[in-house]
C-alpha cells in the first residue's frame, strides 16, 4: 500500500508540482481546495486526464485554512501519513491590505493543522511539513541567510510565517511530533502567480514581444531574491519528511539577482536588448537593439518590424504604487544543510528557469494574440 499524503494549497503553484511528484511515487494524494465562484483546479486539472495516472489517487475535499472542524474532519477521514501545509495568502503586498486575513491563514491555520493531528492522536503517525519562508529573514542579520540566521520580518505576512514557523517547533518539541519547516526562498516557474514579480515580467515581455501590450509598470527595481525552479523545490519538501529526525532547512539557491536583472535576462532569451537608466520612481527599461535571428526564432518573423520600430521607446516604467511599505531588500541563502544532510541539489539555473517561463508564456500569449487577431495570426501560433 502507498503512502497516503494531504496537501493543504494543493491548487496552488507548489501544490500541483508536490501532487504530481507524490502521484507518480505511489502514493495517495488528497487535497483541500477552496469553493470559489469559477474554476480553480486548472493547475492540477491535467493530473485527471493523464492516462498514466490513476484519477482515484487524487482526491479533493472543500476545506477552508480558517475553518478548524472542516480541517480536522478532513484529517480524520484521511489519517494522512504526510501533510504538506501549503495552503496561504502568500502575497507580501497583499498581507499589508489584509493583514488580520493573513494573520488567521498563514499563522492559525498551521496550528489548526498541528492541533487537529494531536488531538486526533495520529503524532506517531502523521508528519507535517510547514511552507515556511526566507521572508522571516526580512531585514536581514547576516549575508547568507541559513538556518541559525535571526529572524526580522517585514510584513505581516512574514510575521504571520514567523507564527506558524514557531508553532511548528514549538509542537515538534512540546508533542514529540515529526513537524518540520522548509525555510524556502523564492522559487517561480510557469504555473508561478500572474502578480509576482517573475511571472508578471516574462507575461508582460512575452505580450510586449507579440504587440498586444505597449509596456510594463514595476515597482522596486533594486531588490534581489535567490530565485529557484518550483519543480526542485517541491523535492526538497519530500525529502524533509523522509528523514530519520524532524529538522528545518534552508532550500535555496545560493544566487541572487536583482528584479532589473531579471528583466534584462529575461527580454535577451527573446533577443530583446534593454537598457535601464535613472533612479527610483523615474527608473526606465529602454529597448536599444533586437538580436534579429533570436527574436526569430523565439518569436516569430511576423512580429519582427514592430518590434524593431520600437528601438528607442521605453517598456518598463516604474510606478511607485507596486513599492512595499517595508521592503525585503536582499535574500540569500545558503542551503548547505540541505546539500549535506538531505543529498538535495537544483536541477534549474535561473538562466534555464527563465527560459522555461518564457517559453511557456511566449506560448500562451501567442494564442492570447491570435484570438484577439481573430486568426489572422494562425501560421504563427501553429509555427
Ligand atoms: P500559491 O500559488 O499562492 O498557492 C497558495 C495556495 O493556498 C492556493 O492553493 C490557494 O488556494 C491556497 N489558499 C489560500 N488561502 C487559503 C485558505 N484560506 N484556505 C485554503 N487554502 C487557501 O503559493 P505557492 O507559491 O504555491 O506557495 C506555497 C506555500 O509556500 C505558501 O504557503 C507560501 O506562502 C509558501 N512559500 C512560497 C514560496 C515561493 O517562492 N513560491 C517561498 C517560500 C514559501 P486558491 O488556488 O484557491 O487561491
Ligand atoms: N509582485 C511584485 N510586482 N513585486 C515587485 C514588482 C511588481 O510589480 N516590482 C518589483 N517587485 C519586487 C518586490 O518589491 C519584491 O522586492 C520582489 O520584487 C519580489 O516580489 P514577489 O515576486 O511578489 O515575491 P516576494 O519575495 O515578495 O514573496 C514571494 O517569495 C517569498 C519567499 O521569499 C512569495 O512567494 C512569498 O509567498 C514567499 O514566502
Amino acid at each position: 500500500m502507498g503512502k497516503v499524503a494531504l496537501i493543504t494549497g494543493i491548487t496552488g503553484q507548489d501544490g500541483a508540482y508536490l501532487s504530481e511528484y507524490l502521484i507518480k511515487k505511489g502514493y495517495t494524494v488528497h487535497g483541500i481546495k477552496r469553493r470559489a465562484s469559477l474554476f480553480n483546479t486548472d493547475r492540477i486539472d491535467h493530473l485527471y486526464q493523464d492516462p498514466q495516472l490513476n484519477d482515484r489517487n487524487l482526491i479533493l475535499h472543500y476545506g477552508d485554512m480558517t475553518d478548524s472542524m472542516n480541517i480536522t474532519r478532513i484529517i480524520s477521514d484521511i489519517q494522512p501519513d504526510e501533510i504538506y501545509n501549503l495552503a496561504a495568502q502568500s502575497h507580501v503586498k497583499v498581507s499589508f491590505d489584509t493583514p488580520e486575513y493573513t494573520a488567521n491563514v498563514d499563522g492559525l491555520g498551521t496550528l489548526r493543522i498541528l492541533e487537529a493531528v494531536r488531538l486526533l492522536k495520529l503524532t506517531e503517525k502523521t508528519r507535517i511539513y510547514q511552507a515556511s519562508t526566507s521572508e522571516l529573514y526580512g531585514l536581514v542579520q547576516e549575508i547568507p541567510q541559513k538556518e541559525t540566521t535571526p529572524f526580522y520580518p517585514r510584513s505581516p505576512y512574514a510575521v504571520a510565517k514567523m507564527y506558524a514557523y514557531w508553532i511548528t517547533v514549538n509542537y515538534r518539541e512540546a508533542y514529540n511530533m515529526f513537524a518540520c519547516n522548509g525555510i524556502l526562498f523564492n522559487h517561480e516557474s510557469p504555473l508561478r502567480g500572474e502578480t509576482f514579480v517573475t511571472r508578471k515580467v516574462t507575461r508582460a515581455l512575452s505580450r510586449i514581444a507579440l504587440g498586444i501590450q505597449g509596456e510594463v509598470y514595476m515597482g522596486n527595481l533594486s531588490s534581489k531574491r535567490d530565485w529557484g525552479h518550483a519543480k526542485d523545490y517541491i523535492k526538497a519538501m519530500y525529502l524533509i519528511l523522509q528523514q530519520d529526525q524532524p529538522d528545518d532547512y534552508v532550500i535555496a539557491t545560493g544566487v541572487t539577482t536583482t528584479i532589473r536583472d531579471f528583466i534584462s535576462r529575461a527580454f535577451k532569451e527573446i533577443g530583446v536588448i534593454v537598457e535601464f537608466r535613472g533612479e527610483g520612481a523615474n527608473e526606465t527599461g529602454e529597448i536599444i537593439g533586437i538580436d534579429k535571428d533570436l527574436f526569430v526564432d523565439k518569436i516569430g518573423e511576423a512580429y519582427l518590424a514592430a518590434i524593431q520600430s520600437r528601438i528607442g521607446e521605453k517598456v518598463v516604467k516604474v510606478d511607485p504604487k507596486y513599492f512595499r511599505p517595508t521592503e525585503v531588500e536582499l535574500l540569500i541563502g545558503d542551503a548547505t544543510k540541505a546539500r549535506t544532510k538531505l543529498s538535495w541539489e537544483p536541477q534549474y539555473t535561473l538562466d534555464t528557469l527563465i527560459k522555461d517561463m518564457m517559453t511557456s508564456d511566449v506560448k500562451a500569449m501567442k494564442k492570447e494574440a491570435y484570438l484577439r487577431d481573430g486568426g489572422y495570426r494562425i501560421m504563427n501560433y501553429f509555427e
